[in-house]
């Protein structure tokens, strides 16, 4: 399947790392032109230095002047842009409502759900000069189950997937297309990370946390990165021209999460 993404612009938040990482590294193996930021300046300085292809920058889609450089530097280094990976995500607290912080809930909302806004209304007025273009944000399972004592990252993941069915909508008579992506247990740290605070919130051992997770999803297995960023590139492909307004979960048919 030629995917014809040969000299498109893409910008990849939180590309240093994890899915990000990858996706960044297979649309520049299309011949892409990738611009990927990230907050970690070391991972950030080796991905760069691995991928020698990919132009990055340090830039928190947190901060709205942050992201303001981001765009410029879209503009500037990838001459426009064609898509928006809106990836930047953090995992936010584990515990019982009762026990959460108030500083911790904004933070994951901010990162998870305005750090998107503020990158696809930047991300916009690029993408309609181009004549369209796509917008993919990372939700999550937890954007389409409860998720308990992950209140505050599962409402994030819920929003993420109203904005992504509103702005498409919005911006389909521009011929951009806005999508959702919603992972379930990626294999990697970052879910061994989120096992280890779910275990240690419900008392129970790391390797019977994790055994609940994956049984939960009916193909038994957790996905990968590379599965993740193959369904990216698929939407983001003239192959998925008529893809728009979806929340397309890759998560091994999960029936639920715990
Ligand atoms: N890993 C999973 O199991 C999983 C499951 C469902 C959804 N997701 C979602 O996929 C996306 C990527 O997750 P991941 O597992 O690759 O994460 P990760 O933790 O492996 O990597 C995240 C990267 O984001 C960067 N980052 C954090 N805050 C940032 C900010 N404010 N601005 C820019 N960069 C920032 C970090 O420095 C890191 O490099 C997230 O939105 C996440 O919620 C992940």
């Amino acid at each position: 399947m030629n995917l014809g993404l040969e000299g498109k612009r893409i910008l990849v938040t939180a590309g240093a790392a994890g899915i990000g990482r990858v996706v960044a590294r297979a649309f520049a193996a299309e011949g892409a032109k990738v611009l990927a930021c990230d907050v970690d300046a070391k991972a950030l300085a080796d991905f760069a230095r691995e991928n020698q292809s990919v132009r990055t920058m340090i830039a928190d889609v947190s901060d709205e002047a942050s992201v303001d450089a981001l765009f410029a530097e879209a503009q500037a280094s990838l001459g426009g842009l064609d898509v928006l990976v809106n990836n930047a995500g953090i995992a936010g607290p584990t515990g019982p409502v009762e026990t959460l912080a108030l500083d911790d809930w904004n933070r994951t909302l901010t990162v998870n759900i305005t750090g998107q806004f503020l990158c696809a209304r930047r991300a916009v007025p690029l993408l309609r000069a181009a004549g369209g273009g796509s917008i993919v944000n990372l939700s999550s399972a937890a954007g389409r189950f409860g998720f308990p004592r992950r209140t505050p990252y599962s409402a994030s993941k819920w929003a993420v997937v109203g904005f992504s069915k509103s702005l498409s909508i919005e911006l389909g008579p521009d011929n951009i297309r806005v999508n959702a992506v919603l992972p379930g247990a990626v294999e990697g740290p970052r879910i061994q990370r989120v096992i280890a605070d779910k275990a240690a919130s419900l008392g129970i051992p790391h390797a019977e946390m994790e055994k609940r997770i994956v049984s939960k999803a009916s193909l038994g297995r957790m996905v990968t990165a590379e599965d993740i960023s193959n369904t990216i590139l698929f939407i983001c492909s003239d192959a998925g021209r008529n893809v728009s307004g979806q929340a397309l979960a890759v998560d091994g048919d999960a029936q639920y999460l715990v």
